[in-house]
């Protein structure tokens, strides 16, 4: 019988097969973002609509095309957060974190939504780790930030990684830029696609991060002609020119390999200077793994003092793609399996929830026979069994076989924990280390 639900489109069930990975990816990220000393701040999944639209900018996909918009039973107008940074911004304002201290390093991690076309790493509900260095306008913010960007994808065995890097300048220079480019592609209007179209009226900056072919082929033509593509960075004023000079070479420092991307413009409208991306090949059009910038203007749009940040969103989803398609896969956790007899059932469930305060422990749930429990033991792949033999017991012992060595001895009941702990030590536990 066909099942009557589906999970919705876009969305995803993650097994325990799956979130195995997860909780591994999870946890190393975790451990990286403590070791540069960032906090963790949880924020609603709703926030109020206009606090999006505010900051993503009105022209912006993310606004037009793609938020979960709804109103409430009290007629809020409210949306489910397509990104994490304008809630942080909104929350470090509403408690008065730039009181507190100078610079706050905050990381968030969980579900945003944004209603795309689904395909292979575009979803409706996926999931962003999310930095933020929120009350630093120097360019070593940037760099540690940057840094901190590679550092957890190498955490989970991403190699050579290269970092696209531009500088998008201040909402000034950026208007230049955006009415050259207008002025160099209003000849070719009629065979830009109608998206396109439509952002050279709004927003031409945001022509050049087109995936159509017919956009690309003109953009391509562009470039090599006489005029060529203008670039960004030559029209920057002499301070945002300062700055970014001064990014690279403080990552060239710290050994974080970049390209510069003359065409990297980011999808979202509150950037100044620093923008970056990191993509990978392996995905098709959806190959971007993670982005972020600075975003000098922000916390001010918010009606704050002004307040200069940097940071980024990883998408997990699309970054653990690539890591299954490569095969990685995190430790399984040796376990320890319990096997009684019909004369131990009962002795054994104590020690069994005894030992589960420690270690992985399998155990029979259904009083089969001690046969049929050695068999399940076996296939489970358990490494170490414990045998609760009813004369051994009685004599306060129990057997305890080593899978992984064949051996098998005889363990005094209260030394039992400690010649588990002796065994399975040094080990990574799953979703650990
Ligand atoms: P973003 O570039 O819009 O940046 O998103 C970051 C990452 O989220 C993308 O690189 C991609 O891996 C993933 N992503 C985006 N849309 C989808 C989707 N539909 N399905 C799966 N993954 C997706 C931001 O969100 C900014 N808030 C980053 C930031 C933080 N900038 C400064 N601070």
């Amino acid at each position: 019988m066909a099942p009557r639900h589906q999970a919705p489109r876009g969305t995803r069930d993650l097994l325990p097969a799956d979130t195995r990975l997860w909780r591994w990816a999870e946890a190393r990220a975790l451990q990286v973002l403590e070791r540069y000393g960032f906090g963790e701040l949880r924020s609603p999944m709703f926030e109020e609509y206009e606090l999006f639209a505010r900051t993503a900018g009105e022209s912006s996909d993310v606004v037009q095309k793609e938020m979960y918009r709804f109103q409430d039973l009290g007629e809020r107008d409210l949306a489910l957060r397509p990104e994490f940074t304008a809630g942080v911004m909104r929350a470090y304002l509403e408690h008065g974190l730039g009181g507190r201290a100078r610079v706050h390093r905050l990381w968030s991690m969980g579900p945003v939504f944004r209603y795309g076309r689904p395909q292979k790493g575009r979803y409706r509900q996926f999931s962003q780790i999310n930095a933020e260095l929120v009350g630093s306008a120097a360019p070593g913010a940037d760099v540690e930030v940057i840094s901190l960007f590679v550092d957890l994808y190498e955490a989970w065995g991403f190699r050579d990684l290269t970092v696209l890097i531009n500088s998008v300048g201040q909402p000034a220079s950026r208007r230049a830029y955006g009415e050259r480019l207008r002025e160099l592609l209003a000849p070719f209007a009629e065979r830009l696609s109608e998206d396109s179209r439509r952002r050279l009226e709004q927003n031409p900056l945001r022509v050049l991060d087109t995936k159509s072919e017919g956009d690309l082929a003109v953009l391509a033509e562009l470039r090599e002609s006489g005029a060529g593509l203008p670039r960004m960075i030559d029209l920057l004023d002499t301070d945002d020119r300062a700055h970014w000079d001064q990014v690279l070479a403080g990552l060239e420092a710290a050994g974080v390999a970049v390209e510069i991307d003359h065409g990297l413009v980011r999808g979202l409208d509150y950037y100044t200077r620093t923008a970056f991306e990191v993509h990978d090949r392996s995905l098709g059009a959806q190959s971007a793994l993670g982005g972020g910038g600075r975003y000098d203007g922000l916390i001010e749009m918010l009606g704050g003092p002004p307040t200069p940040g940097v940071g980024f969103a990883i998408g997990l989803d699309r970054a653990l793609l690539v890591l299954e398609e490569r095969g990685t896969a995190p430790p399984l956790a040796d376990t320890v399996c319990v096997v009684a007899m019909d004369s131990t059932r009962a002795a054994a469930q104590a020690l069994v929830r005894r030992l589960r305060r420690e270690f992985p422990v399998e155990a029979d749930v259904e009083a089969r026979a001690f046969g049929a429990q050695m068999k399940a033991a076996g296939k489970s792949g358990a490494r170490l069994l414990v045998i609760v033999g009813e004369d051994e017991w009685k004599q306060g012992v129990v057997a305890l076989k080593d899978s992984r060595t064949g051996t098998q001895q005889s363990v005094a009941v209260d030394r039992l924990a400690d010649t588990l702990r002796g065994l399975l030590s040094g080990q990574e536990t799953q979703g650990g280390a």
